[in-house]
């Protein structure tokens, strides 16, 4: 394993030593005035350029990633995303640019931030958005409160309940319980979509929204879309889409053509911004007119007249501020480049592809894992590993075992309703080699449970760190390098076997 970088610390080790000055040396006491100066200089590791360079390059290798291999994360869409896109974020027009400029100096940037809103509308079929929120949950949170203040001003203050389905993603429920609202679980049908008469039984005056994710959390598209909007409506609630699968539908169907709301789109899953590892992502909220006069301050516009983009900050009814400056302008260029650089014709190829390979997938492997709902899938389907884990193989286990192929496992035992779950996304960015080579995976850990099981319960045995206490993990982490926890120092990790 690798060492910190404080204990390859020797003293007197330096990255750079500079020549002595050739001007006498001058102090810093007239420009600190007022400031106290530490006593002692900070421990901070002493090391060599050169060993800097292969620890950090080390760390960056000890990690999974998309650059690397397949990536099945069901829900998070873990696809490869063009360099040339993450090029164009840091040309020196963008990446220079600052957020207290005046406006005359910005109409660049102003122009893409208006011209992806637009873009944004018209993939939704939404009538105006906001880019401001920082991440998907944040945008559902800024869309439930949207929702909050239109029945606040049309009558409905005493709407206190939002609907989820149990194939809802998570963040649905914890957006509603964070925007003061009651939430209601609907179960799903035996086809593992919203349960029609289970929604007219909870649906009433009390009733702010339904949240639902489509396709849901089982891949499914639901296919009484247009029903459900009807039912919500008439009860005088409103419908919000968690449009974070939007990779599933872009080009084919639109949620303001189902009947939507408020509709947020995860910019950092569909629209090529890496998602996971807790970068920065764009959750923008598109919503029909009603809405509009709700949505988050300031938004960009064009003076008809001039042609010139501004900041309006002049809306009395919005819900305010949600996010430090305009949200976060490096992922709002990337999916603004990549939905140039796809056009139409190539984000709806994307979502062909994304549900041909995840239904490729379904197909295959269903002769091994049990597919509980066995139809046709979106971008995604869920397994379970029920009948491994009888044969003394759990959905974790099996997960541990794929990442000694040089893969990341599906996401596990999500969503709730399916036991031993494992969520396979596999995206549109793979070839039929890779799918195959997953399959073949499969089958084979499947086998070794029969044969070798320990190879399966006690994986994975490839990796730096093989299976680490997660509760210790998650509630007594060490996030922190104490010199009283120092080990000795390594001479050389390279030399190490690994
Ligand atoms: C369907 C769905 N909704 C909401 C979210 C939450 O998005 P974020 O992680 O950006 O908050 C995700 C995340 O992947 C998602 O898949």
């Amino acid at each position: 394993m690798e060492p910190l970088i404080f204990e390859k610390s020797s003293p007197g080790h330096r990255g750079m030593q500079l020549p002595a000055p050739g001007v006498p040396e001058a102090g810093m006491d007239d420009l600190l005035i007022g400031v106290e100066l530490r006593p002692t200089p900070p421990r901070l590791p002493e090391v060599a350029e050169s060993q800097v360079v292969r620890h950090y390059t080390r760390l960056s290798q000890l990690n999974h990633s998309v650059d690397l291999g397949f990536y099945p994360l069901g829900s998070c869409t873990m696809k490869y995303n063009p360099k040339v896109n993450d090029e164009v974020a840091g040309l020196t027009g963008f990446a220079d640019l600052h957020p207290y400029q005046v406006e005359s100096e910005i109409q660049g940037i102003l122009e893409l931030m208006w011209e992806l809103e637009r873009a944004l509308v018209s993939i939704t079929g939404m009538h105006s958005a906001t880019l401001q929120p920082a991440a998907g949950a944040h945008g559902e949170l800024a869309g439930i409160l949207m929702i909050k203040a239109f029945h606040a001003e049309h009558g409905g203050a005493l709407r206190d309940t939002v609907i989820v389905p149990d194939s809802a993603h998570g963040t649905n429920l914890a957006t509603a319980a964070m925007a003061g609202y009651k939430v209601v679980e609907i179960a799903s049908s035996a086809r593992g979509l919203i349960d029609l008469e289970a929604l007219k039984a909870r649906l009433s005056d009390k009733t702010a929204a339904l949240m639902l994710t489509n396709p849901n959390t089982l891949g499914l598209f639901e296919e009484d879309i247009l029903e459900i909007s009807r039912l919500v409506h008439e009860s005088g609630a409103l419908c919000y889409y968690d449009g974070a699968n939007l990779n599933a539908i872009m080009g084919k169907a639109r949620p303001g053509d189902m009947g939507m709301d408020v509709v947020h789109i995860n910019l950092h899953k569909t629209f090529s911004t890496p998602h996971g590892g807790g970068g920065p992502g764009a959750g923008p909220v598109a919503v029909c007119p009603a809405l509009e006069p709700y949505l988050p301050a300031p938004l960009v516009r064009r003076d008809p007249q001039t042609g010139m983009f501004y900041f309006d900050h002049e809306r009395s009814q919005s819900i305010g501020r949600v996010k430090g400056f305009y949200g976060n302008v490096g992922v709002l260029i990337r999916a603004y480049a990549y939905i140039l650089s796809m056009g139409g014709p190539g984000l709806t190829r994307a979502t062909e592809d994304a549900v041909l390979n995840a239904n490729y997938l379904r197909v295959r492997l269903r002769e091994v894992y049990q597919v509980p709902y066995d139809r046709t899938c979106m971008h995604e389907f869920v397994m379970s590993a029920s009948g491994q884990a009888k044969r003394g193989g759990t959905a974790r286990d099996i997960a541990k075992r794929i990442l000694d192929f040089g893969m990341h496992a599906p996401t596990i035992y999500f969503p709730l309703i399916v036991p031993e779950a494992l969520m396979v996304e596999p995206t549109e960015t793979e070839d039929i080699g890779t799918l195959d080579a997953f399959v073949e995976v499969m089958q084979r850990i499947d086998k070794e449970l029969d044969e070798t099981p320990e190879l399966v319960t006690h994986a994975p045995c490839s990796t730096p760190v093989r299976r680490p206490d997660e509760v210790r993990a998650a509630r007594d982490p060490v996030l922190r390098w104490r010199a009283q926890d120092a080990r000795p120092p390594a001479q050389s990790s390279s030399v190490a076997p690994r």
